[in-house]
């Protein structure tokens, strides 16, 4: 772990204060909490400050930010010093965050580790083409894929020296890279053949099926209406919980990456790929035997129960939506599918085709204003995912206000994602929505 110290007097500014636009979103963090509890939004103020000084906070936007709540300066610059995600010093283009914790460790961030110190030096020093910079850090919750590394704002996982490598070259060039794990697995399932819960008893449908039958039984007879009050019936005969308890039954194996891997077959299909871009469960089997088999377990049980005029008197509420069987949300479906769909439209350009050819190879650049209406540009920041540099970024495509990304299509949306070399992202952290809600505008659906 480094040492968590200011940055040394000749690199530090010599003041700082909220630009008029951060000073107003920061008023709005404060009144938030109750009157005297003002210190609680030290956090989101020492983001925005570091945000705004380029992604780093220095001595004087600590002391702003302490003045500002009403907070001892040595209170603020122990919150500063505390947490890794503020950074202490000046940070590279590119601000590697390498967790070093346990798991991460015993799975070859050591390597990584050293890996980074050949290629840049010391944590906490700024590459000489001012592109990267690093810093060992504490668990960043993504233990599953280990060993990973946020950079920027962004998780890598499942890597290794030469994967972070090629990653740095990527990003150093301007490249499209992917985020997330970097040896096609989705979310955080099994890496390899899976080694547990594998009695395929638990899966077929024949354990809860049985369960679920007598629950149901016992439930028909509970509806005659015997006398017996609820109260007397828990005392002397406890009901069991239900069997589904708010879950699906009979889940079917799915065909994972993990287990085609196992397989020896490509963990990650075109297939699949396709099927995530037009919406289709990829692990989704055409009527699975097993899953067949317990939605006729079940039918019998409530078969039974119809026959003898005996239907349970309790509501049966439907399970739950389940979540895609990969784990991933919609959004992060949809922006795999469409940096699926963007790789391939690049994989035929030339390698040093720049970022603008990328961009129009596809999608279309949205119209840009020759200047900020009123001169009094929107501040993009506001949108999450969005800091300084981008923000530059797309003042300089013409881009000054929420309605005029709020506005983008399904093309202008890829266009810019490839431009800034990060597509997929617009669509995973949603700046679209986040745009429209900011501008007052109803929420757009995609066209
Ligand atoms: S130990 Fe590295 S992410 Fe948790």
């Amino acid at each position: 772990m480094a040492n968590r110290r200011l940055a040394p007097a000749a690199e530090q500014p010599e003041s700082f204060a909220f630009s008029p636009e951060n000073a107003t979103w920061a008023k709005g963090q404060i009144e938030k909490y109750p009157e005297g509890r003002k210190a609680s939004a030290v956090i989101p103020l020492l983001w925005k400050a570091q945000e705004q000084n380029g992604g780093w906070l220095p001595q004087k936007a600590i002391e702003a930010v302490a003045d500002e709540l009403g907070m001892p300066h040595i209170r603020v610059l122990e919150v500063a010093t505390f947490y890794t995600m503020f950074a202490l010093e000046p940070v590279g283009r590119f601000w590697i965050q390498l967790c070093g914790t346990v798991p991460c460790d015993s799975c070859g961030a050591r390597e990584l580790k050293d890996y980074l110190q050949k290629r840049l030096g010391p944590a906490g020093h700024v590459s000489a083409d001012g592109n990267f910079s690093w810093l060992e850090v504490e668990c960043l919750g993504a233990c599953c894929n280990a060993p990973m590394a946020q950079i920027n704002q962004d998780y890598y996982e499942d890597l290794t020296p030469e994967l972070l490598g090629t990653l740095m070259d990527d990003l150093a060039a301007g490249r499209t890279v992917k985020v997330g794990s970097q040896i096609g697995r989705v979310s955080s399932e099994p890496k390899d053949a899976v080694n547990t819960l594998t009695d395929p008893t638990l899966f077929d449908g024949s354990r809860v099926g049985a369960w679920r039958k007598r629950f149901e039984e016992k439930e028909a007879e509970e509806s005659t209406g015997e006398a017996e009050s609820s109260e007397q019936r828990a005392a002397t005969d406890p009901k069991p919980a239900r069997p589904d308890a708010g879950r699906a039954v009979g889940t079917a194996a799915m065909d994972t990456p993990a287990q085609r891997s196992a397989a020896g077959q490509t963990p990650v299909t075109s297939t699949d790929k396709a099927q995530a871009a037009d919406g289709t469960d990829s692990t989704a089997q055409p009527n699975p035997p097993v899953e067949k088999a317990a939605a006729e377990t079940i039918a019998e049980g409530e078969a039974a129960g119809a026959e003898a005029g005996k239907q349970s008197a309790l509501p049966r509420s439907e399970p739950p939506p389940q979540p895609a069987a990969s784990g991933a949300s919609e959004g992060e479906v949809a922006a795999e599918a469409e940096v699926a769909r963007i790789e391939g439209k690049l994989a035929a350009l030339p390698k040093d085709a720049s970022p603008e050819q990328k961009a129009d190879a596809v999608g279309t650049r949205p119209a840009g204003l020759d200047a900020a209406r009123a001169g009094q540009p929107d501040a993009l920041t506001r949108i999450k995912g969005i800091g300084p540099g981008n923000e530059a970024r797309l003042h300089g495509l013409g881009i000054y206000h929420f309605d005029q990304v709020a506005a983008w299509t399904r093309d202008e949306v890829a266009w810019v994602g490839t431009y800034l070399a990060f597509p997929g992202r617009i669509d995973r952290e949603g700046w679209v929505a986040q745009a429209a809600a900011l501008s007052g505008q109803p929420k757009l659906v995609s066209r």
